[in-house]
């Protein structure tokens, strides 16, 4: 099997996360195990907007735990509560963070990272995995990524 992601860097992030959502989506649609698709996922968004760090977080018992990801290595299991991920994954909500030095509680992989948006994937009321995207620019994310990569997280 040959695949290739085709998109344009050029382009405003909306229209690129419209470009890749149905060529993910086409890529997802004949393979039913979660860590591969998770795998290409973290991959066409890291290569699509070159973040420091895409990955996955599942919840295995009383954390989460490391899944696949793109980027430097990461801390592997986060607390109930505890970071970015860890709060997400209590409130069961997505968390945009402008700037990782201002949050109370952050946990630091790399002090590369500056900004961060985690994502739940809510399934009857339980979360099942987040999705964490970090970069090393101030301020990367808004609505706009919350909304497309919640389309993103759907496809699960
Ligand atoms: N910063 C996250 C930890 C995971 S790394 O960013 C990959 C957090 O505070 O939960």
């Amino acid at each position: 099997m040959y695949e290739e992601i085709i998109l344009d860097k050029s382009k405003s992030k909306e229209e690129i996360y419209q470009t890749i959502f149905p060529q993910l989506k086409a890529l997802m649609k004949d393979e039913s195990d979660l860590i591969a698709n998770m795998a290409n996922m973290a991959a066409v968004l890291k290569m699509s907007f070159d973040f420091f760090w895409v990955g996955f977080y599942l919840v295995k018992n009383e954390a989460l735990v490391l899944g696949p990801f793109q980027g430097p290595i990461a801390c592997t299991r986060i607390p109930l509560g505890k970071g970015v991920c860890g709060r997400s994954w209590e409130q069961k909500t997505t968390f945009i963070v402008p700037d990782v030095a201002l949050f109370q509680g952050h946990i630091a992989c790399s002090s590369d990272s500056k900004s961060e948006i985690v994502i739940p994937k809510i399934k009857k009321d339980n979360v099942l995995f987040v999705l964490d995207i970090d970069s090393n620019i101030l301020n990367s994310f808004d609505d706009i990524d919350a909304y497309y990569l919640s389309k993103f997280i759907a496809l699960f």
